[in-house]
């Protein structure tokens, strides 16, 4: 599989730590200490299906593929603009995409990661030859604006990729794990109909994002090296040899976490939290594009991109450029 373009979408609001600890007890030094995020954009109207689609005539642009050629489109996310009709056929129907097929994923931060490997699958297979896939949120929209232990920790964004069918390596391992589904949820759908006795609104604590931190927190620190070591073993090649690692961008913490237990020099992790917070499923492709369009991945080398989160599901990718 080759990426043929990539393409980014940010909203223009700026939310820094410190407009934060206007509206919860917390300050700068707590969060930068903690989680490495100093800023974060947070949609000031732009809806997931806007800013899908703006990522996405990005990524078409720069791979030099018109909307027309698409013949699917897959976008993770966690936050739609409604559970019906789905982003996808919504960034279709703004893009012009008129002959693709159009789903979502849902995978919370895992999300462009499992879209990539389903796009490898169709590939494979020789179903579809041109594939856009995005990975877009509005995360504060579910997030609890009073809770600090979460509303710190969220952005708004969206990017996207063009993928082809190539002869460069594409390796991939994923996981999930619905036993520990509870540590990290949001926007329950209670079941409410006439022979039932539930109220007819959501509650907050059933809309809002909850998370215990730290069982995320030991999640990913032993989830991500697992299975970076194990997709160096399937691709055959060792860790040293590995040019990036673009991992998930929730903490910077557990991004030095991985790079001390499997001996990665810092330079190798680029990292971009710092400017937009965890933007759950387009964390990965809006880091993708940034190192891309800074033209630090050369031809030739070797990358592994990883992500982990609620579901739980995690996955990891070695891809040559
Ligand atoms: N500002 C100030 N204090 C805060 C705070 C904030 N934003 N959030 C929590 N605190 C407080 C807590 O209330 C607690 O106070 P207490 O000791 O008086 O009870 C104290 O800080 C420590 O809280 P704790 O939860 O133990 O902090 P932590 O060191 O575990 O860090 C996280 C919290 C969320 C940063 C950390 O657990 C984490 O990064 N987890 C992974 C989260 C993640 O990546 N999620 C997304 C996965 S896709």
């Amino acid at each position: 599989m080759k990426i043929l373009g990539t393409g980014s979408a940010l909203p223009d609001h700026i939310v820094t730590n410190d407009d934060l600890s206007k509206i919860v007890e917390t300050s700068d030094e707590w969060i930068t200490s903690r989680t490495g995020i100093r800023q974060r954009r947070i949609s000031g109207g732009e809806t997931v299906s806007e800013l899908a689609s703006k990522a996405a005539l990005a990524a078409l642009e720069q791979a030099k593929v018109s909307a027309e050629e698409l013949d699917l489109i897959m976008v993770a996310t966690i936050t739609p603009d409604g559970i019906m009709p789905n982003m996808a056929c919504m960034v279709q129907d703004r893009i012009g995409a008129v002959n693709a097929t159009c789903f979502d994923i849902n995978a919370a931060c895992s999300g462009f990661l499992f879209a990539l490997n389903t796009a490898n699958a169709y590939l494979t297979s020789g179903m579809y030859q041109k594939i856009l896939l995005i990975g877009a949120e509005t995360l504060s929209k579910l997030v609890n604006w009073e809770d600090r232990t979460t509303c710190v920790l969220f952005g708004d964004g969206a990017g996207a990729a063009v993928v082809a069918a190539d002869e460069q390596r594409y390796v991939a391992v994923s996981g999930s794990d619905g036993a520990k589904g509870q540590v990290l949820t949001a926007a329950q759908l209670p079941l409410r109909n006439f022979t039932t006795e539930q109220g007819d609104i959501v509650t907050p604590e059933q809309f809002y994002m909850y998370m215990n931190g730290q069982e995320v927190f030991k999640f990913a620190v032993r989830t991500v090296p697992d299975s970076i070591l194990k997709i160096v073993e399937k691709a055959q090649v060792t860790v040293d040899e590995i040019d990036w690692f673009l991992l998930h961008q929730a903490n910077e913490r557990i991004i030095a976490s991985v790079a001390k237990r499997l001996d990665i020099p810092m330079e190798k992790m680029p990292m971009n939290m710092d400017r937009y917070g965890n933007t759950s499923a387009a964390s990965i492709p809006l880091l993708l594009d940034e190192v891309l369009r800074k033209g630090m991945i050369k031809p030739g080398n070797k990358v592994i991109l990883s992500g982990f989160g609620g579901g739980l599901t995690w996955g990891t990718v070695y891809m040559e450029f």
